[in-house]
């Protein structure tokens, strides 16, 4: 199963639904990056402002907390209707905790890891994981080049995820993800794809996503 999840960073923000109608009817969730001039040097929405977007959109929020103190930002989202709540590692006191409080809110509990964190620190928290969230940039800006020296660390998850029969973890890449990276990506093992300047600096994003979803297929 291959999901494509358009991010609305680099979309036009004074039209949010408008862009998001765009691509409701081809993509799989809508991937919103949440940042806040701390952990990333860039911000984007407030909480309250994210929940928002979350209540008006027409596709399930995949959100994407690059957030500082994530053990008690955490909390604002868990009220929302977001479909999946993803954390950095790099930003967790108790990631184990945090990621267990996001399946009790009913969401799918998504670990993130900067391009310089190992991916092994994803292998004890796998019973508390619904997908890991393997950056392909360093966070912060989109538009930015797809790193393929990541791919390591995908092959390793999805060789865990191979043994893990029983389990349903998405394997998700963010960062650079285009019609000429998609491929990289699905061969090392993702399944689940964010892709932001690919798809709305592209003049027709639907068709952008539909053609993603069908190299990362018969990658
Ligand atoms: C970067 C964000 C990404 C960003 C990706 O920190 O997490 O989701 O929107 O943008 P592109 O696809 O342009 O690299
Ligand atoms: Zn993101």
């Amino acid at each position: 199963m291959i999901r494509i999840c358009p991010s609305i960073l680099n979309a036009n923000f004074d039209d949010l639904p408008g862009e998001i109608a765009k691509v409701a009817e081809v993509a799989d969730l809508l991937h919103l990056d949440v940042m806040d001039n701390v952990f990333v040097p860039n911000f984007t929405f407030s909480a309250e402002r994210s929940a928002e977007i979350i209540s008006q959109s027409s596709l399930p929020v995949d959100v994407h907390l690059m957030i500082a103190n994530a053990d008690s930002a955490v909390l604002d989202y868990l009220e929302t209707s977001a479909m999946s709540v993803t954390v950095h590692y790099e930003a967790c006191e108790d990631p184990g905790k945090v990621l267990r409080s996001i399946r009790a809110a009913g969401k799918r509990s998504g670990l993130a890891i900067k391009p310089n964190t190992p991916i092994e620190v994803a292998e004890e928290l796998l019973d508390v994981i619904d997908m890991i969230l393997v950056m392909t940039v360093e966070p912060g800006f989109g538009g930015q080049s797809f790193m393929e020296s990541m791919m390591p660390k995908v092959e390793k998850a999805r060789h865990w995820l191979k043994q893990r029969t029983t389990s349903d973890i998405w394997l998700q890449v963010d960062g650079g993800i285009s019609l000429q990276t998609i491929s990289i990506a699905r061969k090392a093992g993702a399944d689940t794809f964010v892709a932001g300047s690919s798809v709305y600096k592209s003049a027709n994003p639907a068709m952008m996503v539909e053609e993603l979803r069908n190299i990362a297929t018969s990658a």
